[in-house]
């Protein structure tokens, strides 16, 4: 599926805003909202206007509490009057809610569903070397929690730090007009929260990292355990798994317990300590009221706005924990977001076609640097040729087969298609036309129609028919009382490994592929269903590069030619004739088998 304009601005707008490493994970949140700023705005509005009860409250209060006390020139009305503005504000509340939460909430949503599209679109294009070391429940880790952490993140910084924000504007402002003198005091409680935050910033923001990593390790654990339970049964090792697992969750503990000690400390010095500021105003604005500075009823006000003040404050600290696990979310996403190692065809050559004539020059490859498995290979195979690829285990043939699929770079040299390095093209184009047999079967939960018939637009039931025919399927899928649509189970489970890989020589059958590739396609088979296949498979080669691994030999002897993989390199190479004829290599192996 080619992807959409759209859709690559917001992948490429996703990495360009985390691309600059020096900016902060709320920078960094914030500008994942841009083009929803509008909604927000209106957001803002609603939220004002709902919550301007809570504002204008305290005045009543105070209005009602002075006129009760000296009622000179009041009458009752003004006390109704003053009731009534207030429960005007607060009918209004409901449909204000409503509104901000509707404008906030699409827009956060929206923006949760586009980071975790970024994140499994990214996830396609990484390199296949990529995949093979991050493992799976991590990258899961990162797609569901993470990002849900990111979203609590965005509602708290949209609910709470509002409130919070709005909350402490208003009561300041408020007390400024009425007395200059409170409002000193009032902002003397900056410094110290101030200073509180920086005491345990630090060791909660790592705290916070130690507990996800650990998160991330138990995800993994957990996904590579559940994959493992047959060979765990079949060894009766149950009891060290659990054990294994069990210190991974205590591991998880103890840093949840490290993480919860500090977030508590943190939480209850702050408490603390504005419970005491709290006493401390009302005295003094009870020694104001005393000394006949300010009214009576203007205690209740100021201290229900310091009440505000004091509680914003101390939401905001026991926020910070919150926000130290949501930037930290924003950081771990970052990761998969910004890893380079993608499989980017941006302005390769694109193949209209592919006939599939293969070069192998001065081919080298190692996994790991100064260790290579393959040096100098050289040999060409043209198009409509087979050619197998013989050799011990551990020789270097199913890297050679991914050198051809493109999931392997050379480190020297060149592989070419069509007389292209395989570098310059685009691989997308070329692997439409490739249909690759691994060595161990993949297969999805799913039923058998849809593994064979995986990512094809559009089939006929004869072509579909054909290849089950071919695959040797039929009589098996005959005697299955849902035929084609029965379920196979998570990876195939319930299928043998016979099944398996006929299911998935039909899913490379189907395809008409200009390229093939076998490795060890027949392996689990018994002679008879191989010989069979066999036929199915000279029918499937015929007119198309073919590139089979086979252990036994006695499969490969229609191969056009044969290149015995060895030392790192090829050490014959030709027709299975001339090569029986050189009783070299290949001559010994095959003697060896047939005795
Ligand atoms: N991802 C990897 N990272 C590091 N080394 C690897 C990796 N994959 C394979 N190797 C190593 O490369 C060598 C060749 O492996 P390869 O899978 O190509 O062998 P093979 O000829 O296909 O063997 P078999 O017949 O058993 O399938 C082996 O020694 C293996 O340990
Ligand atoms: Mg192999």
């Amino acid at each position: 599926m080619e992807k959409t304009n759209n859709q690559i601005e917001l992948d490429n707008s996703f990495v360009n805003i985390y691309g600059n490493n020096s900016k902060h994970p709320i920078l960094i949140l914030f500008k994942l909202y841009k083009g929803n700023y509008g909604r927000f705005a209106l957001a803002i509005l609603f939220f004002i206007i709902k919550h301007s009860p809570v504002w204008i409250l305290p005045i009543i209060t105070s209005n009602i509490i002075n006129i009760a006390t000296y009622p000179e020139g009041h009458t009752e009305k003004d006390i109704l009057i003053n009731v009534l503005v207030i429960i005007a504000l607060i009918i209004f509340n409901f449909p204000m809610n409503y509104l901000y939460t509707k404008c906030q909430s699409s827009a956060i949503r929206q923006v949760e569903a586009n980071l975790r599209s970024a994140l499994i679109r990214k996830l396609q294009q990484l390199s296949i070397s990529y995949h093979k070391e991050m493992e799976s429940g991590r990258l899961q880790s990162k797609i569901i929690r993470d990002v849900e952490a990111i979203e609590t993140l965005s509602s708290q910084i949209f609910t709470s730090l509002l409130t919070i924000g709005l909350n402490i504007i208003v009561a300041l402002s408020i007390t400024l007009t009425k007395s200059m003198t409170v409002f000193v005091f009032f902002i003397l409680t900056v410094p110290v929260a101030g200073i509180t935050i920086a005491m345990f910033r630090r060791s909660i923001r790592k705290r916070n990292r130690e507990f996800r990593r650990e998160m991330e390790n138990t995800s993994a654990r957990v996904m590579e355990m559940v994959e493992l339970i047959p060979v765990t049964r079949a060894h009766a090792l149950e009891n060290e798994e659990i054990k294994k697992m069990e210190s991974q969750l205590n591991e998880v503990a103890s840093k949840g317990y490290r993480l919860d000690i500090v977030q508590a400390n943190f939480a209850a010095v702050s408490w603390c300590l504005f419970q005491a500021f709290q006493v401390i105003c009302l005295a003094f604005t009870g020694f104001l009221a005393f000394k006949k500075r300010i009214l009576v009823g203007d205690i209740a006000m100021y201290q229900s706005y310091f009440t505000t003040i004091v509680n914003m404050v101390s939401n905001l600290i026991t926020m910070l924990p919150n926000i130290a696990k949501g930037t930290e979310s924003i950081t771990s996403v970052g990761e998969v977001l910004l890893a380079h190692d993608v499989e980017n065809y941006k302005g390769k050559k694109k193949l209209k076609n592919v006939i599939g004539d293969f070069k192998f020059i001065n081919t080298s490859f190692a996994y790991e640097d100064g260790k290579e498995i393959l040096s100098d290979l050289n040999f060409k195979v043209n198009h409509g040729e087979t050619i197998a690829l013989v050799g011990e285990s551990g020789a270097g043939k199913t890297t050679i087969l991914n050198l051809v699929i493109g999931f392997n770079k050379p480190t020297g040299g060149m592989v070419t298609l069509d007389g292209y390095d395989m570098n310059d093209l685009n691989l997308r184009t070329y692997r439409q036309h490739l249909a690759v047999v691994p060595q161990a079967t993949i297969l999805f939960s799913g039923s058998i129609r849809d593994n064979i018939t995986y990512g094809l637009n559009s089939y006929t039931e004869e072509q579909l028919n054909a290849a089950v025919k071919a695959a040797n399927l039929s009589s098996f899928i005959e005697s299955l009382p849902e035929g084609l649509d029965t379920m196979i189970g998570e990876h195939g489970g319930k299928l043998s490994g016979g099944q398996r890989q006929r299911l998935s020589i039909a899913r490379a059958l189907i395809r008409q592929p200009k390229v093939i590739i076998l490795d060890e396609a027949t392996s689990a088979l018994d002679s008879n269903s191989e010989r069979e296949i066999q036929t199915a498979l000279d029918n499937l080669v015929s007119d198309r590069t073919t590139f089979v691994v086979a252990h036994r030999l006695s499969t490969i002897r229609n191969a056009d030619k044969i290149a015995v993989i060895g030392n790192g390199g090829c050490i014959e190479f030709g027709s299975y004739d001339e090569l029986m004829e050189k009783k070299g290599a290949f001559y010994q192996m095959r003697k060896l088998q047939m005795e």
